[in-house]
């Protein structure tokens, strides 16, 4: 895809797609409940199409409007052996709360992805399944994909996560849901909360005590209503795109501001941003209305707690900061090498290729600011966020840049370029 923009202005005012986390787990939850939920503002990007196929094999019957999705939720005990092999695509999300929910049912499943899904490590949830009573086999020890999981009855567990990952403590919060007993999850950092919410807007019990998630098994859930705010992670691009477009201003409404996903907005803060928020308003999740005026940004360093509230952001980041005076350091974030791509090499390479002063270290990356990017020829690699990283670095290239691969897009943000072409002024 050739990216020829011309440096424009960028304004208008959009609705980014719905969460990519809250989705998948509006699927998930309503799948698990009793009675009828209704998804308001679902994201249909590929990751969540690839929950909702893997819960129709399931035998849930899932409708799909354009304004709606509406999960007949049949319950645990409903839940029944696919005759297919379960496809969660690209989606690690997918694939591991799924492993979480297959591990306690009573029947044979398969799973499988796609290249990316099957680089992916799988054992960080297989191992503290496993020592929960689950039979899991997969390549290499249930390391990766296809894993197959016969479902069996599990134990409580006390586990501390070995690494701040909400997939991993979601996986183990499915399965404590299904022991006889209290689980306790203890977190190295706190990471997005989702699952916690949606237990409690299904009407289960949840505690925390500090760094303890406490999970008390055998609960069910009762089908509700679900909005799902729009994803602060695709809000990010824009954010950035506003803050680097000279002469721009964007307001992103309806955005999710939940504090365990906004260290973007704290990052904003740190380098000096134009920016305001408005919270707007709350349904099991906090909303609001993001404005982003171009601005004068300096280099920051972002590292510590600060990494799983935007991990998924780290990319855009990247690129804001070749539009900062001075270095930005990034650390802290090995987990970038184990998500759709290596997200630290795929970055630095990608952005280097357009001009950007950038250096991958061990456990994050270096960029020094402020400069000029030029056109060029780059690729998403398949990764979705890279390949937008890319798109709005376009934006400000002098140039025109060549995008390899800019379908993996579809992943997150189907309507990625039309919201593009809407904010060019
Ligand atoms: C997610 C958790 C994060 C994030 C991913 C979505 C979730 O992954 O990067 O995009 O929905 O729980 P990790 O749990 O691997 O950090």
């Amino acid at each position: 895809m050739k990216l020829n923009f011309r440096q424009p202005s960028l304004d208008g005012r959009i609705e980014v797609p719905g969460d990519k986390s809250i989705s998948h787990r509006s699927i998930m939850f309503g799948a698990l409940a009793n009675g009828k939920t209704v998804i308001r503002h679902f994201l249909k990007g590929e990751d969540c199409l690839s929950t909702i196929d893997c819960f129709r094999k399931l035998g849930v019957e899932i409708e799909e409007t354009d304004e709606e999705i509406i999960v007949h939720g049949t319950g645990w005990d409903g839940l029944k052996e696919p005759s297919a092999i379960l496809d969660t695509g690209n989606s690690g999300t997918t694939t591991r709360l799924m492993l979480g929910i297959l591990a306690g049912l009573p029947f044979h499943s398969v799973m499988i992805g796609d290249e990316s899904i099957a680089r992916r490590p799988m054992d960080r949830v297989t191992v503290p399944l496993t020592s929960m009573g689950a039979d899991i086999a997969g390549r290499d020890n249930g390391r990766f994909t296809p894993l197959s999981i016969r479902g069996s009855k599990l134990k409580t567990i006390e586990y501390r996560l070995p690494v701040a990952s909400a997939q991993v403590k979601s996986a183990i919060i499915f399965a404590a849901l299904q022991a006889e007993g209290e689980s306790v999850i203890i977190e190295p950092e706190a990471t997005r909360d989702h699952t916690e919410k949606m237990i409690e807007q299904f009407g289960g019990i949840v505690r925390r005590e500090e760094d303890r998630i406490i999970i008390k098994g055998g609960q069910s859930f009762k089908g509700t209503d679900v909005y799902v705010p729009g994803d602060i992670s695709s809000a990010a691009f824009f954010m950035v795109a506003a803050a680097i477009a000279p002469g721009s201003e964007i307001v992103l409404e309806n955005t999710g501001l939940n504090e365990t996903r906004t260290g973007i907005v704290d990052v904003f803060k740190q380098m000096g941003a134009d920016m305001t928020i408005e919270q707007t308003s709350f349904k099991g999740e906090e909303i609001g209305t993001i404005t982003v005026r171009t601005s004068k940004l300096k280099g920051t360093e972002i590292s510590g707690a600060l990494i799983p509230r935007l991990i998924d952001e780290i990319p855009v980041i990247a690129l804001l900061a070749t539009q900062a005076e001075g270095d930005t350091i990034i650390r802290d974030a090995e987990e970038l090498k184990v998500k759709e791509t290596n997200r630290i090499d795929t970055v630095v390479d990608e952005l280097k290729k357009l001009g950007a002063d950038i250096e991958a270290t061990d456990d994050g990356m270096i960029i020094r600011g402020k400069s000029k990017l030029h056109g060029g020829s780059v690729s998403s690699h398949g990764d979705h966020r890279i390949g937008m990283v890319m798109a709005i670095a376009a934006l400000i290239a002098d140039g025109e840049v060549e995008l390899e691969n800019p379908e993996a897009i579809a992943v997150s943000y189907p309507e990625f370029f039309e919201h593009v072409n809407q904010l060019i002024k």
